[in-house]
């Protein structure tokens, strides 16, 4: 989709970070926005924030693992704007801890966030993309979602998950001559407010405090989120399957092509030196 101007984009998790920076992108390309999240106040700073720079724009409280709540705003959507051209799924949390340490109930808090979320706005959408006869579903995975960590097997889980669900439904929606198109979106570390609002399992050894856990993400974090919205939005110019963000997701995804299992022997290594306190 070359041109988005007068086209209607409707992106979950819009209150903060990487959400919010696409709305506001999305607001200089000339589209109408639908905006949802959980946090309403941060929802009315970003609706303020797209407004100022012209868009017409509507916010709703919504929870991604609901999957009623997405189907309810999705008709709103119709309502408000005509049918979405655009739906960015990007609401989603992180959870740190060993497979071993958290528990099913953690496990599946993580899932119906990150994983079903993605698949309700999806679903919910994708009928009224189909009507409007053309459109773009952009699913924001991870660099998580290319390469496993451990420590990071509820985040993984999902996120490779959502790499599987988008990319088959690319091939599916092309199979079809379908004019809806379909974007896997691979972030390295970018900079929002994601380890502060990340949980820890509740059998994990107390670790970093939240703000602690900001600074040093920050400091290793090398894109900001404009940054990585501008590529977002690059990337369904250019009809893109699959958009990698930052020279660190980049590097990540070439070791984990060139080298796919002596990458997991490797961060192994890492992982039992950093349990013994030598990392
Ligand atoms: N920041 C990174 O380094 C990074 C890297 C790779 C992928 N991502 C992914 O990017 C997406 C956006 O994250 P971010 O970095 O901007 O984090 P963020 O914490 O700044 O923003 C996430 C937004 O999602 C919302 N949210 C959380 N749970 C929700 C729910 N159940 N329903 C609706 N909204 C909910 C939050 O309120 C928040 O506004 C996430 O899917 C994340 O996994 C982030």
């Amino acid at each position: 989709m070359r041109n988005l101007t007068g086209r209607v984009a409707a992106a979950t998790g819009a209150a903060s970070g990487i959400g919010r920076a696409l709305a506001l992108a999305l607001a200089a390309e000339g589209c109408e926005l639908a905006l949802s999240d959980v946090d309403e106040a941060g929802l009315e700073e970003t609706r303020r924030l797209a407004e100022a720079r012209g868009a017409k724009v509507s916010i709703a409280q919504v929870d991604v693992a609901d999957r009623e709540a997405v189907e309810a705003w999705a008709e709103q959507v119709v309502r408000a704007h005509g049918a979405a051209h655009l739906i960015f799924n990007n609401a989603g949390v992180a959870l740190s801890g060993t497979i071993s340490n958290l528990t099913v109930d953690e496990l599946e808090w993580l899932m119906r966030i990150n994983f079903w979320g993605v698949v309700y706005g999806t679903k919910a959408f994708l009928p009224q993309l189909e009507r409007a006869g053309a459109g773009h579903i952009v699913n924001i995975s991870s660099v998580f979602g290319l390469i496993a960590v451990p420590g990071n097997g509820a985040y993984n889980a999902a996120k490779f998950a959502v790499r599987g669900f988008t990319e088959c439904l690319s091939m599916e929606l092309e199979a079809a001559r379908s004019p809806i198109q379909v974007t896997s979106v691979h972030p390295g570390g970018i900079r929002t407010q994601i380890a502060r609002n990340a949980r820890l399992a509740r059998s994990e050894p107390e670790g970093m405090s939240a703000e602690e856990r900001h600074d040093s993400f920050t400091n290793m974090a090398r894109t900001t989120a404009d940054a990585a919205a501008r590529s977002i939005v690059d990337g369904v110019k250019r009809g893109k399957r699959r958009v990698l963000i930052g020279s660190d997701a980049r590097l990540l995804s070439g070791i984990q092509r060139i080298f796919p299992t002596l990458y997991q022997t490797a961060l192994a290594r890492i992982a039992r030196r950093w349990e013994s306190g030598r990392v």
